[in-house]
């Protein structure tokens, strides 16, 4: 376990859950989580426990807000959005005062659905990592490149430009970067773990800082998190379709328990 970045294991709810599918999740997931194991932990190992992240639809926040205040300290709330402005004549975006009143510890910034169906670009991306920072809220920027662009050689070159439009004038020491290459998303078929860990090396080398936690995501599983989170690099995972079981959840993120 590397205990020199912050662990993060991080679910992606997208456009999915009622009310009472959340509820019925969190009956399931809650009880496993840490469970007795934690008891097996020595001092340091528990004051590095991962942060859990749920990064839910905004209809969920004030009821996930609710019911996590009473949940162990290192399980999160996080969003899917965040406007660059306080407020204003932005019909369907959220802003982060909003989600401040949530609590919203985590944010998922250009995640390749928003710059594929909702228009986000690198300079868009930017405004709202800035405004997550600015208020307090840990942005998870995701880049990762397509099938055709990571055949044609091209995917070290599509994360660095991403990384570099994105990331000037942004804080380096409140980030989370997420590897998500589109190929991997929702398909099953997940990345190798070494080549993630290559992929993440990357992108470190990029950034040019060992602080910012570094994430793999695609198709993470409760049969590929352990392999994943031996990797060097690979400082959590952000998980889609195995977030929404909350069995399959439960074990990604016991993932580092005896
Ligand atoms: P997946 O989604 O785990 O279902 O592949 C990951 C994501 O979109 O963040």
């Amino acid at each position: 376990m590397n205990y020199t970045r912050k662990q993060v294991i991080a679910g992606n709810w997208k456009m999915y859950k009622t009310q009472a599918e959340a509820k019925s999740f969190l009956l399931k997931f809650l009880p496993q989580l840490h469970g007795d194991r934690v008891l097996w932990l020595d001092e340091q190992q528990r004051a590095h426990l991962p942060d859990i992240v749920i990064c839910a639809p905004f209809t969920k926040l004030q009821f996930l807000a609710e019911t996590l205040v009473l949940s162990p300290q290192n399980l999160h709330l996080g969003a899917q959005n965040i406007h660059w402005a306080d407020e204003g004549p932005f019909t369907g975006e959220i802003s982060g005062q909003m989600l401040n009143e949530y609590n919203v510890r985590y944010v998922i910034v250009g995640h390749s659905e928003r710059r594929h169906y909702f228009c986000d670009t690198d300079e868009t991306v930017r405004k709202r990592l800035r405004a997550a920072q600015s208020h307090n809220i840990t942005p998870i920027l995701c880049v990762g490149e397509t099938k055709l662009q990571r055949e044609s050689g091209l995917a070290e070159e599509v994360l660095t430009s991403q990384l570099t439009n994105s990331l000037e004038g942004i804080d380096t020491d409140n980030l989370v970067i997420a590897y998500e290459p589109i190929w991997a998303i929702g398909t099953g078929d997940t990345c190798a773990a070494e080549e993630a860990n290559r992929m993440l090396k990357h992108i470190r080398g990029v950034l040019k800082s060992d602080r910012v936690s570094l994430l793999y995501g695609g198709s993470v599983k409760p049969e590929n998190i352990d392999e994943l989170m031996t990797q060097p690099e690979i400082d959590g995972v952000l998980v889609g379709g195995a977030s929404l079981d909350p069995d399959s959840f439960a074990k990604i993120v016991n993932f580092h328990l005896p």
